[in-house]
């Protein structure tokens, strides 16, 4: 792969979108962890240091040893960056006066700095910071001042190495991008050709030569992650990769034959596994939400290995593992430390865990995750699916499980998300589900009093799942929706929708 752009992490919380900025702009980068910079530096161009929560004032504060890329690459020093050579190399950081958080605007910019091509005074910044740079660091030049910030930007004279005090990687820094852009590509003169065609190009290639004529296994879910990654592989090695698709009975209605008719039109090599009733019987009689989630857990490494123990010989496990889920995160207290969920060779694991493990995904963004797939011709319902959890209805139905109920959320949720396809609302949602509550109520039909379940539905927006709002959908939508449940669902007589954010609630119920 390309490397390019090297960022160094020092725990920020922002550091993982200083690497989507810059994937923006098609450049291809890596996140390292402050203290683990590579020993061969040569297959870099430009290096960005991230923010940190730590003060560089503390004594616990990371201070590794830069002189391997100081000088020699181009710098682009992101606050605490930026506060980390004034500290250590001629200037001075003090604690600020003011807290500076939040917006703020450039209120002058020196005459002809690259950094700043086609940003205008005035642009609005995002600051997140209790120290103050308050003298540069020896030989600099200030670039940029906001009206609370004197020294919100310095360059050092006679080397390419830049420090900046705002965060130009969150959207609230309007010009943030157009000036990763000057760093990246004209002061450090990289080249913006990270594109989802030659991210499938490099990876079939990769991919061959590593794979080989061995066999692969994939547990497909039906999700953006195992699909693409099973056409990557597909691409790559044909019929050597197994597909294995799992019916756990808790998937949406009609969901699991109408993937897998799916899946097998795409050419792969996919076996359908109706497992449902060992599901429901490995959950007869659990309502703790963490036990309904190990018990789905178990069955499914159960189902999966009895099935991974058909196919002779095989000998790599694949995986849609993606980037945020391996990147190495700096902990606050104490050091960096590997968060990196890994498969070790341990004993006591199922048989297919030993196997080899190959992530083809490992480096990508979910948002780049869906453009090769796009790349790759995969259809874009199957792209632009809502997140589902593993766990499926289960955790949607509060409670014990019976089949019954699984029959009742689904027919409920199968209308809830058809009339948003129906109302192009659909792409407009993050996700979308019912829940079927553990409550009966009193309602009328006709001359006849009934006693039947209640049903919750719930939309919400959101980027990442971490936080999440309710979304405001149409009343003539729901007034809508929530006839058609009631005429139609037998054993439904209340629809009932939540209105709670995240926090302080959380997307599911369970
Ligand atoms: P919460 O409920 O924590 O959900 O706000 C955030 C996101 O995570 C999904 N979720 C799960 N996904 N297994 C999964 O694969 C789970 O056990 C699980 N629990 C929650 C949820 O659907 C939402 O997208």
């Amino acid at each position: 792969m390309q490397k390019n752009v090297l960022i160094l992490d020092f725990g920020s919380q922002y550091t993982q979108l200083i690497a989507r900025r810059v994937r923006e702009l098609n450049i291809y980068c890596e996140i390292v962890p402050f203290n683990k910079i590579p020993d061969d530096i040569s297959s870099f161009k430009a290096v960005i240091l991230s923010g940190s929560p730590f003060s560089v004032r503390g004594e616990d504060a990371p201070h590794p040893d830069l002189s391997k890329i100081r000088g020699k690459l181009p710098i682009l020093a992101v606050c605490y960056g930026a506060q980390y050579f004034a500290h250590f190399h001629g200037g001075k950081v003090e604690a600020s006066e003011t807290r500076e958080y939040g917006r703020a605007n450039l209120s002058v910019i020196k005459d002809g700095e690259t950094l700043f091509d086609g940003i205008m005074e005035n642009s609005q910044v995002w600051m997140s910071h209790s120290d103050t740079i308050k003298e540069l660091p020896a030989n600099s030049v200030r670039i940029a001042s906001t009206t609370d910030v004197l020294n919100a930007a310095y360059r050092i004279e006679g080397e390419q190495t830049y420090g900046i005090q705002f965060h130009p990687e969150v959207y609230h820094s309007t010009d943030g991008k157009q000036l990763l852009e000057n760093f990246l590509v004209k002061i450090a003169d990289v080249a913006q050709t990270w594109t989802p065609g030659k991210f499938v190009d490099l990876t079939v290639s990769e991919l061959k030569e590593k794979i080989g004529d061995d066999k692969v296994v994939l547990g497909l879910s039906g999700g953006v992650d195992s699909s693409v990654a099973a056409v990557l592989l597909h691409k790559a090695i044909g019929k050597n990769l197994y597909c294995i698709f799992v019916n756990n009975g808790l998937l949406r209605k009609g969901e699991f034959e109408s993937v897998l008719d799916q899946y097998k039109d795409m050419g792969l090599n996919v076996k359908g596994v109706d497992a449902s009733a060992r599901f429901l019987d490995a959950l007869s009689g659990v309502s703790d939400p963490e036990e309904k989630r190990k018990a789905i857990g178990n069955a499914f490494i159960e189902v999966f290995d009895d099935e991974a123990h058909k196919i002779k010989d095989v000998t790599w496990l694949a995986q849609g593992t993606i980037y945020p889920d391996v990147i190495e995160s700096v902990s606050v207290n104490g050091g960096p430390s590997a968060t990196i969920k890994s498969h070790h060779n341990v004993g006591g694991l199922p048989d297919f865990m030993k196997l080899k493990i190959v992530e083809p995904l490992k480096m990508l963004f979910k948002d780049e995750v869906r453009r090769v797939g796009a790349e790759m011709g995969i259809d874009d319902e199957l792209l632009g699916r809502h997140p589902f959890p593993g766990p499926g209805l289960a955790i949607r139905i509060l409670g014990d499980i019976t089949a019954e109920k699984v029959r009742i959320l689904q027919e409920v949720d199968h209308i809830f998300i058809q009339g948003l396809r129906d109302w192009m609302l659909y792409d407009k949602v993050w996700q979308a589900g019912a829940i079927l509550l553990p409550v009966s109520s009193v309602g009328v039909m006709g001359d006849e009093r009934t006693y039947e379940k209640v049903v919750a539905l719930r939309a919400v927006e959101s980027t990442d799942g971490m936080t999440a709002d309710w979304v405001n959908l149409p009343y003539e939508f729901l007034q809508k929706t929530s006839n058609t449940i009631i005429n139609r669902v037998k054993g439904v007589n209340r629809v009932v929708y939540d209105i709670s954010s995240k926090p302080p609630a959380t997307i599911e119920w369970e």
